[in-house]
């Protein structure tokens, strides 16, 4: 590297350095900001960053190839990514995408020669009710059509700075069509953390268990149970004694707001509009396990929600609901950092989280020991859904029988829904627990016409119109919170496709069945899309998937057959309809490899009687 190379990125990179300090788990952070600032990570840069944090090169080379949003190669000034969930697809996405590119002059996936700008696909941006979106340098487009398209190409034509774009080309509504106790009755900051102190921590634990309330990511465990083992940890490892002096008595809260589930938006309109509710459930955790330090992970595709996040988190400090001696409880101290993700699906998965919060790879770990006993840094670690924790602040204001009358005997309390696709009125809805899926669809617009509908994203179940009196609850549908609805004459066959597109693409790649498993199932999906699939074809999806069922490591490779499987299940005759009459065809095209050294040399004829 030259001399002056060096020094540019000494001058970048000193002040992101002197910001984050000098401990290892900013790494992740500091890699962010230098994509941000220069369109790419150099390598120049990794030999400094290494050395700042005293760490391998290769350990920083490893995280800047592990997120999606990090790149070694340079990336346009302009980077343009439009959001490939199959929602946004059926809005269009594919055929905008293009229109893009041939006003722009810029092959998909490629920079262009004046490196000024890239357009590629990114999975769900999480704004599936206002799509088809997309991300400029990271923030939010919704919307999306031709005009905006052209004012768009417009505006990266004339170099205008992203921050100067017009407000509207950012604008993300709530949507929020049905509210229930959880949005439709606010809690004044305070209240519940007030209730807690009054109560007691063991008392408001004990409310948690009468609630039932069960975590909202989609594993429904419960939560009075994750919060006592949390506690417990220490309480064992101190010999009996909880010990808030000497020894080392942190455990951590943990809001896991990856939500990146394509089709769930839930967990971002509670963040933009219900922040304090969430902090609020964060903080009474705190009080009940006894942690002082919290996190909230937020997906990289909110980062435009972290300016007012923080200033949340600043308000409450200021009120002395967050920071030491919380409402005037002596020893009572808490406070609440947010770490951003960088585009990596598996860093919902709680492990692989924790990872990422450590500033590593997100690489699910082995378990047990599980988080509550060895989480963030081998401390007790609580992670807990965002809308878990807005359930939490509500039942220690208002008490676990009041939470635990709604909703059914296994699923308390209500849901909230992402609902999208085919519906007239996109958007949240608030349930009790129990609520049927025909409900739902009549009351966001879509009854009569609708065909199937994805309950709780690609890694979730596939039902068909023979099924809509199905309840959402734990003990039927269960859902971390997304709901996407094709109508008849939607082709399965292309969301199936698509899921398995996605699963490959987010494969960590750590476990071979996973690894290998996505990829062949991406493979055997696009044979069949361009009709060389036959019979055979559907029987190996099918081991395929038993493969990926039985043998992942984690639950992104033992749900990633999920949507396949259901489909041919349940639509057989969309898969039967694309094969061949013949039973077999090899995934290798010998015959159109050949073609081009046939035309080469003439030889058509002679080969064609063959
Ligand atoms: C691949 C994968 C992705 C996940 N993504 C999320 C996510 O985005 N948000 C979430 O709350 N839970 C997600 N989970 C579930 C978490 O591992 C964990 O169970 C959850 O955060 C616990 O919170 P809860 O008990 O409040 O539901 C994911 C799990 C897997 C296997
Ligand atoms: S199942 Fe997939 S995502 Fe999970 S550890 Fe294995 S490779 Fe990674």
């Amino acid at each position: 590297m030259q001399q002056s190379e060096f020094s540019d990125i000494s001058r970048m990179l000193t002040p992101i350095l002197a910001r984050h300090g000098g401990d290892a788990s900013r790494l992740l952070q500091v890699l962010r900001e230098v994509q941000d600032a220069c369109h790419t990570i150099p390598s120049g840069a990794i030999d400094q960053i290494a050395a700042h944090f005293d760490v391998p090169r290769v350990n920083v080379e490893g995280v800047a190839g592990f997120y999606s949003f990090l790149s070694s190669q340079p990336v346009g000034e302009y980077q343009m990514l439009f959001s490939n969930n199959i929602t946004d697809q059926m809005l269009g996405k594919d055929e905008l995408m293009q229109y893009l590119c041939n006003k722009l002059w810029v092959e998909q996936g490629r920079v262009s020669e004046d490196g000024l700008v890239s357009v590629g696909s990114t999975s769900c941006t999480g704004m599936c009710d206002q799509g088809p979106a997309a991300l400029i340098n990271g923030w939010p487009l919704t919307n999306l059509d031709q005009n905006r398209l052209d004012l768009i190409s417009e505006l990266i034509r004339a170099r205008k700075p992203v921050a100067e774009w017009p407000p509207m080309l950012f604008e993300v509504v709530d949507n929020i069509r049905r509210s229930d106790v959880l949005l439709g009755e606010p809690l004044a900051p305070g209240a519940a953390i007030g209730a807690v102190l009054a109560r007691g921590a063991k008392e408001t634990l004990a409310e948690m268990d009468k609630a039932n309330l069960r975590g909202r990511g989609g594993a429904g465990f419960k939560v009075a149970s994750k919060w006592s083992f949390c506690h417990a940890a220490i309480v064992e490892e101190e010999g009996g004694v909880i010990c808030d002096v000497g020894g080392n008595p942190e455990r951590y809260m943990v809001c896991n707001a990856d939500e990146g589930e394509p089709g769930t938006f839930k967990d971002r309109v509670l963040l933009t509009s219900y922040a304090d509710l969430v902090f609020e459930g964060m903080t009474v955790g705190a009080r009940v396990v006894g942690a002082s330090k919290g996190f909230l992970y937020l997906r990289g595709e909110y980062r435009y929600l972290l300016e007012k996040l923080e200033e949340v988190l600043q308000k409450r400090r200021e009120a002395g609901l967050l920071g030491n001696n919380i409402l005037g409880q002596a020893g009572f101290s808490f406070d609440i950092e947010i770490h951003l993700g960088a585009g990596a699906y598996i860093c919902g998965e709680e492990s692989a989280l924790i990872e990422s919060l450590e500033g590593k790879r997100g690489r699910p770990r082995n378990r047990p020991p599980f988080p509550v006993t060895s989480g963030y840094k081998g401390r007790p670690t609580v992670v807990d859904n965002v809308e878990t924790f807005a359930c939490a602040a509500k039942i220690a204001e208002k008490g676990g029988a009041w939470f635990g009358a709604m909703g059914t005997a296994q699923s308390t309390g209500t849901k909230l829904l992402s609902v999208s696709g085919d519906v007239a009125r996109p958007g949240i809805y608030e349930y009790p627990f129990g609520v049927t899926v025909r409900q739902v669809l009549e009351d966001s617009g879509a009854e009569g016409r609708s065909y199937a509908v994805q309950v709780s994203g690609p890694s979730g179940t596939t039902i068909s119109w023979k099924e809509f009196e199905r309840k959402i609850a734990f003990e039927d549908l269960p859902t971390a919170g997304a709901l996407m609805v094709f109508r008849r004459k939607r082709d399965l066959f292309q969301a199936a496709r698509n899921f398995a597109d996605f699963f490959a693409h987010e494969s960590c790649g750590f476990c071979t069945p996973c690894r290998v498993g996505t990829e062949l199932q991406k493979k055997i999906m696009g044979k069949i899309a361009s009709g060389h699939g036959t019979a055979s074809d559907l029987e190996e999806l099918k081991r395929l998937g038993h493969i990926l069922k039985t043998m992942s490591h984690c639950g992104l490779g033992s749900s990633a057959a999920n949507p396949v499987l259901d489909i041919l299940e349940k639509f057989p005759d969309m898969f039967e309809s694309k094969l061949k009459a013949y039973a077999f065809e090899p995934a290798f095209d010998l015959d159109g490899a050949l073609e081009t050294a046939r035309t080469i040399t003439g030889r058509d004829d002679e080969w064609a009687h063959l």
